[in-house]
């Protein structure tokens, strides 16, 4: 069943229903002011940072939930209706929510009036801007009023949920025409503001919100709004919002637009005040004034829309599967700039009050962000390698707004290193700048350590070398990619952090999965040496990947697939030889794309891994599920089977057996596991998926599970970007290298070929792929051998692929 539909010229999903299963959201925002927005409206705004710089406020774990976001009402006579359903939760004559690239509208309609509501972030703009048309689509005079209401986080999302002791005293605002400004806390150390205005004349405002609201209501019903007033409360303390009010008055088939503002400013110390704790309004005043009018607005949504044609023309295809070029062309890309703002910091399942930017998830989104715009993708890799340790060992998460290393969580995951070979190689393949390994970058963030960002690709390749345990194979340290595979835990604490807290430090628990990887992004790291020069180095290098290669065929295959690790007294985890969790999907997916045990090895791990592991929605993470819980084991045996990493598709990691797929030439195979979780291929399953069917979400339960085939965290996953590799690198085959373009596609036989498009180091490429007897490449026309197409200086280039 489905609740909307793809509109690929218009790049939108349309919702055609307020009661999706969930609600479905969208991101706006493209650096600095973000906000989540969702079909009903709901979600809330940050800048930078969701934590520490919350503008407005969100109920998690609320009831119902997803109430009190962006608040809308339309009182026309009796009925008081939100152009997007909630909150005043009126049955609307016409409801469509359509999710853009960076904008959502929503179009509503009740007894004869029609409200269309715009809402993004322009470009470069620390705003939220939302256009409100009314329209009378009656034959008679409607006199309306409307309200526009936001309620404000009081900064730091942590303490507005949990410091009242202090919170209740300290709601500050001004007012100044038809703009409220918050202003809590700004009297003292903070140095920044927000507002919420609207361009037209207010009848009246409130900004206390048990004023607004009355006693016992919520958004669904205020006092104000029921008795058509308001009651220009003034906050002090307790919960400041603002909340606006106008009369209109519609002729027959007349409208109105209205353009409600949610803006942020920063300001220099000395020049915070105009007067004795008047705020300096200036910025303000500006920003206002470039969205004071629709055409203003207008041209920012072009704008908007120009910039996402342009970073969508860098990789297109066009093929005879219609959701493929949908997922590949739009939505794929769209995901994979969320997660690269993002991180896991803010969703709707992400708090944003806790992790950060986490270094492994943000070294893996660059994979899918690198292509789009190269210059963020390289300040984020000296972002990152800035929390690494001098020992090549790095902190697991940073804060954005400081970009310092979280101490709650440290360091001690021994897969995190080589994460950062992984997305600098990636972005050098792309760019060819060099540079960057020249850049100077501290440990620890300290100022005095700067070495050459080099040095700390060479220390996550240490790292691993000279962490190995009793098998030869690398540490684990408190957990691999696998958060939740804690072999030196041995919690009995509830509550306690699986991650942080180490009651056994064995010194012997041991990954598979880091041999896989080391064996892959240790050869990446070797191929970078011999580019600059380093022979000596790249030698050394792969003697150590081919020692690690030894260990996992010695220790780490298990006959028909790849083992998963070794616990803290030396037994073998993800063997043929345990009662439960006998295979998993990780090593078979990395120790298969790093060529270990060559095809042989590699296709009987894959037909194990579908034989196992394989469901109608992907792989599950292992089988058969861990039924009770194992102090040695951690995390994961603590969710119940089938649910996250004790078994779940964690889609994450689909993608690499698809890439390993491809690695062993099996497009069909590698192509029907795409397609079994791939958004755009399950819409029509929504009803059972549940979470939004244009985004991945990071889980769908397993078949142990009660609930299987039902999605959980969507958005925030690494998922995204790993898709768009296995698609764009692995099934449509073009990969960026130093020496040009490889262009490799690994198509299924239901694919007779397709076009595709790729701006590769200032050149496009126009590929061809077909059928053919003549296999092989040409480019402009002539035959090349091997299927690297060399780097040229010429704008365009034309390949042919036949295959
Ligand atoms: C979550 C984490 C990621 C981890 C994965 C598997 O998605 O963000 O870092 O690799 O879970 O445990
Ligand atoms: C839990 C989750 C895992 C996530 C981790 C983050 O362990 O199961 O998916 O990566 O928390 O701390």
């Amino acid at each position: 069943m489905k609740y909307g539909f793809f509109d690929d010229q218009a790049r939108e999903y349309v919702i055609t229903r307020p009661d999706t299963p969930l609600p479905w959201i969208n991101y706006l925002g493209s650096d600095g002011f973000f906000s989540l927005i969702s079909n009903t409206c709901g979600g809330y705004s940050f800048y930078r940072d969701a934590k520490l710089r919350r503008i407005t406020r969100f109920r998690y774990n609320n009831v119902p939930a997803d109430d009190g976001g962006r608040c809308f009402y339309i009182c026309d006579g009796d009925t008081v209706w939100s152009p997007a359903f909630l909150p005043a939760r009126t049955p609307l004559d016409r409801y469509r929510c359509r999710h853009g690239l960076g904008y959502s509208v929503f179009e509503g309609a009740k007894n004869g009036v029609s409200a269309a509501l715009t809402v993004t972030v322009p470009i470069d703009t620390s705003m939220e801007v939302q256009r409100l048309t009314l329209k009378n689509e009656s034959d008679q005079e409607k006199k309306l009023t409307v309200y526009g209401a936001v309620e404000w986080c009081l900064w730091n999302a942590v303490d507005d949920a949990t410091n009242f002791q202090r919170n209740w005293n300290i709601g500050e605002v001004e007012l100044e025409g038809s703009t409220v400004y918050h202003k809590t806390e700004y009297r003292e150390r903070r140095d920044h503001y927000a507002f919420y205005s609207v361009n037209a004349p207010i009848a009246g405002f409130d900004t206390d919100r048990d004023s607004f609201l009355g006693q016992f209501r919520g958004w669904r019903e205020p006092l104000a709004v029921e008795q058509r007033t308001s009651f220009c409360s003034v906050a002090s303390g307790w919960a400041p919002i603002a909340a606006l009010r106008l009369e209109l008055t519609l002729a027959p088939g007349e409208e109105k637009t209205l353009l409600f503002r949610l803006g942020y400013v920063e300001l220099p110390r000395e020049e915070k005040f105009t007067a004795l704790n008047v705020i300096n309004k200036a910025p303000a005043h500006k920003l206002l004034a470039a969205f004071e009018t629709e055409a203003q607005f207008n041209a920012a949504l072009e704008a908007l829309r120009t910039y996402w044609t342009d970073l969508l023309s860098r990789f297109t295809v066009r093929s005879s599967e219609e959701k493929l070029d949908r997922m590949v062309n739009i939505w794929n890309q769209y995901q994979c700039m969320v997660t690269f703002n993002m991180s896991r910091s803010a969703s709707y399942y992400e708090s944003g009050t806790g992790r950060g930017m986490g270094f492994r998830d943000s070294c893996q989104d660059l994979l899918g962000f690198v292509h789009l715009i190269p210059e963020r993708a390289r300040e984020r890799i000296v972002d990152i390698a800035s929390i690494q340790f001098a020992d090549g060992s790095t902190y697991h998460q940073y804060q954005p707004l400081t970009k310092r290393g979280n101490a709650d969580v440290g360091s001690g995951f021994n897969d995190d290193p080589l994460w950062l070979v992984a997305c600098t190689c990636a972005y050098l393949r792309e760019t060819g700048d060099f540079s960057i390994l020249d850049a100077p970058t501290p440990f620890n963030n300290e100022a005095g350590t700067e070495v050459p960002l080099l040095e700390h690709l060479r220390r996550s390749v240490n790292y691993t070398v000279t962490h190995k345990g009793p098998h030869g194979l690398p540490l684990i340290g408190r957990a691999d990619w696998n958060d939740c595979l804690n072999l030196n835990c041995f919690s009995l604490t509830p509550g306690e952090s699986f991650q942080t807290c180490s009651n056994f430090e064995s010194g012997k628990a041991e990954s598979v999965f880091i041999a896989g990887m080391f064996v892959k992004y240790g050869t990446e790291y070797a191929a970078l040496c011999d580019q600059i020069g380093l022979g000596t180095e790249a030698a050394e290098i792969r003697t150590q990947v081919a020692e690690m290669e030894k260990a996992v065929l010695a220790h780490g295959w298990d006959g028909e697939w790849f083992r998963r690790a070794y616990d803290a007294f030396e037994r073998p985890i993800g063997s043929k030889d345990n009662e439960e969790g006998k295979i998993f999907i990780e090593p078979q997916g990395f120790c298969v794309m790093a060529g270990i045990g060559g095809e042989a090895c590699g296709k009987k791990a894959l037909a194990s891994t579908e034989r196992l592991l394989g469901n109608d929605f992907g792989i599950e993470l292992l089988s058969p599920c861990y039924s009770e819980y194992h102090d040695y084991l951690g995390e994961i045996s603590s969710y119940p089977p089938g649910y996250k990493e004790n078994g779940s598709v964690f889609c994450h990691n689909n993608p690499w057996i698809t890439l390993a797929w491809c690695k062993v030439r099996d497009g069909n195979a590698a192509f029907d596991l795409y397609t079994r979780n791939a958004p755009a291929y399950i819409e029509d399953k929504s009803e059972i998926h549940r979470t939004e069917p244009y985004c991945y979400s990071q889980t769908i339960a397993g078949r142990a599970a009660q609930n299987y085939g039902e999605a959980k965290n969507a958005w925030l996953t690494g998922t995204a970007a790993w898709s768009f590799v296995a698609v764009s690198q692995g099934i449509l085959g073009v990969r960026p290298d130093y020496a040009g373009l490889v262009v490799d596609p690994c198509l299924p036989d239901s694919m007779a070929g397709c076009q595709i498009s790729r701006l590769f180091r200032g050149t496009r490429y126009e590929i061809t792929v077909r059928r053919g007897a003549e296999k092989g490449l040409t480019v402009d026309g002539q035959p090349i051998a091997g299927n690297t197409v060399p780097l040229t200086d010429a704008p365009l280039c034309r390949v042919t692929v036949t295959l």
